[in-house]
């Protein structure tokens, strides 16, 4: 399985603090956002990540984050060079693709809740064709919406509807199979310009062969796309932060728990930084001494199957 952030885009809704930097490089609290969806590609165990930018910030995020080796994983960059849509992702990241199955996920996308690295990895490991999210939302216009009938067989998709069926929009992260580039190559442009996700998934909604699971009403998942849901964003994180003193989408802690990474190098990773909480944070993750007990109460060593990285 390869992973895929598409990260691309004016960010024109996020003018003008999007003029001269991209908007996946901005700041949701304490970490830029690309941070967020790639920690759900590692959770989710996916080792090669291609990160789709745009041509003037691709350099942005190979300074940002390297070749990936620090956080165990390879990570490779290529642009879009016009914001023709998600589908096109599949497209620049065919060769990188090859013959296997791709996780897609959009850079503004942030989701959080308990349980969700198991939702993703049984996602992953049972998936065949094309797996989808979908979440109850207050204005799915915004979205593609899902349509579902009373025994939860879904009947249709829309991209942005006027009149939405349902509340369920789809989030933005699909698992697809390998034919998914066939399909995304055979699209037309729709009238906003873009070739359209929600598209693809018509298609294999067509072919019969999509599903969509529901992520329920205990998880978060924001885009951070607009200033109001930017803010929200970082309001949200800053707020589980302080509450319980365990970071979102902290790569370093994910790759040391994943067993990717020393605790030599978290220790130094976190010394680069020790003036700022992020540093000492990871500074601190590197000089406690777990017990088995620990790693129960907080669900991480079922999830992760953890063992201490001595
Ligand atoms: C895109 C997709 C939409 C999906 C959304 C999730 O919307 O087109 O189907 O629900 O991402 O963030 P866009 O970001 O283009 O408005």
């Amino acid at each position: 399985m390869k992973g895929i952030i598409l990260a691309g885009g004016s960010g024109s809704r996020l003018a003008p603090s999007t003029n001269s930097i991209n908007k996946h490089l901005l700041a949701v609290y304490d970490k830029p956002m690309i941070y967020y969806p790639l920690s759900v590609l590692m959770l989710a165990g996916i080792k090669e990540i291609m990160i789709i930018s745009t041509e003037s910030d691709k350099q942005r995020f190979e300074d940002l984050l390297g070749d990936g080796s620090s956080f165990g994983i390879s990570l490779t960059y290529r642009e879009q060079v016009n914001p023709n849509g998600i589908p096109e992702a599949l497209i620049i990241g065919e060769k990188f693709i090859g013959k296997d199955d791709v996780t897609l996920i959009l850079g503004d996308n942030i989701f959080y809740g308990q349980g969700f690295t198991n939702i993703l990895r049984n996602a992953i490991q049972n998936h065949n064709d094309a797996t989808i999210f979908g979440y109850r939302v207050k204005d799915p216009k915004r979205f593609g919406v899902v349509e579902f009938d009373q025994h939860q067989k879904v009947v249709s998709l829309e991209e942005k509807p006027i009149e939405p069926k349902s509340d369920f929009a789809v989030t933005g992260l699909y698992i697809y199979d390998n034919k998914s580039i066939k399909i995304a190559k055979k699209l037309n442009f729709s009238e906003r310009g873009e070739l359209e996700i929600t598209d693809v998934n018509k298609e294999y909604l067509k072919r019969d062969q999509l599903n969509v699971q529901l992520l329920g009403r205990g998880f978060a998942w924001m885009d951070a796309g607009t200033h109001e849901s930017l803010y929200e964003a970082s309001e949200f994180v800053r707020n589980i932060q302080q509450r319980q003193g365990f970071k979102l989408a902290c790569l370093e802690e994910i790759a040391f728990y994943m067993g990717y990474m020393t605790r030599e190098s978290l220790y130094e990773k976190g010394k680069s930084m020790e003036k700022n909480d992020y540093g000492q944070y990871l500074m601190e993750i590197a000089n406690r001494k777990h017990t088995q007990q620990y790693w129960d109460s907080i669900d991480r060593n079922p999830v992760l199957g953890l063992v201490e990285n001595e």
